[in-house]
């Protein structure tokens, strides 16, 4: 009886290993990331300038914002469609030995040391993750890591979704007119 009941067991196995590897794998864009893990994609630097060299005179940064093709398809007036990722590099700005931010022939901060890399994404049903509800950005999830893009940065996700939580209109991206206004020029 025993030996019965193992080689149904077997075969019950052997069955679901076959079908296991009859399937394809999971596309990345079907994987459903939750809060704080979306990974940095390792081509990003090959994606289309969100917007470049912005100045944060307020806290002495510069950034670059890069959007996927996907995202980049978007046009003025349309929310981003599932799928869009965009990364952000934050740069601290060169300073003279006093302190003082250097400045460049434009009268720009120079790039300095590249400090964090932030990204945002959103997917169908991304959003579900991310508690309390009320801090929801829709379905777009949040993660910060360090200069190498992988390490993960100790910022705590929901600060970021306060902050881009009041940008309702304009599909939670703070620079949604800037950057619709200088692709269109
Ligand atoms: C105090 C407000 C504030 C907080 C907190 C904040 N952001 Fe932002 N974020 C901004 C602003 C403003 C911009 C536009 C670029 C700029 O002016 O620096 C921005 C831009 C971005 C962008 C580029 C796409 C876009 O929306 O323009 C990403 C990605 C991003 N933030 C991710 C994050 C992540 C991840 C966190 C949390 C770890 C975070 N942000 C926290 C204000 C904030």
């Amino acid at each position: 009886m025993k030996c019965v009941k193992w080689m149904v067991t077997a075969m019950v196995l052997t069955t679901v290993l076959i079908g296991c590897a009859q399937v394809p794998p999971t596309p990345v864009t079907q994987i459903k990331y939750s809060d704080g893990e979306l990974p940095i994609p390792p081509e990003y630097k090959s994606w289309p300038k969100f917007l470049s060299d912005i100045q944060r005179t307020d806290i002495k940064q510069v950034r670059e914002i890069y959007i996927n093709p996907i995202g980049h398809s978007t046009k003025m007036g349309e929310t981003f469609p599932n799928e869009t990722i965009s990364v952000m590099e934050i740069y601290k700005a060169r300073e003279a030995a006093d302190g003082t931010p250097l400045k460049g022939g434009d009268g720009k901060f120079v790039k300095g040391e590249l400090l964090k890399v932030a990204v945002m994404g959103k997917g169908a049903g991304w959003g579900d993750s991310v508690t309390p509800t009320e801090l929801r950005n829709g379905d777009w999830i949040y993660a910060m890591y360090l200069a190498d893009a992988k390490t993960k940065a100790p910022d705590d996700t929901s600060t970021c979704r306060a902050c881009h939580l009041p940008l309702t209109d304009k599909d939670y991206i703070f620079r949604y007119d800037e950057y619709f206004q200088k692709r269109a020029q």
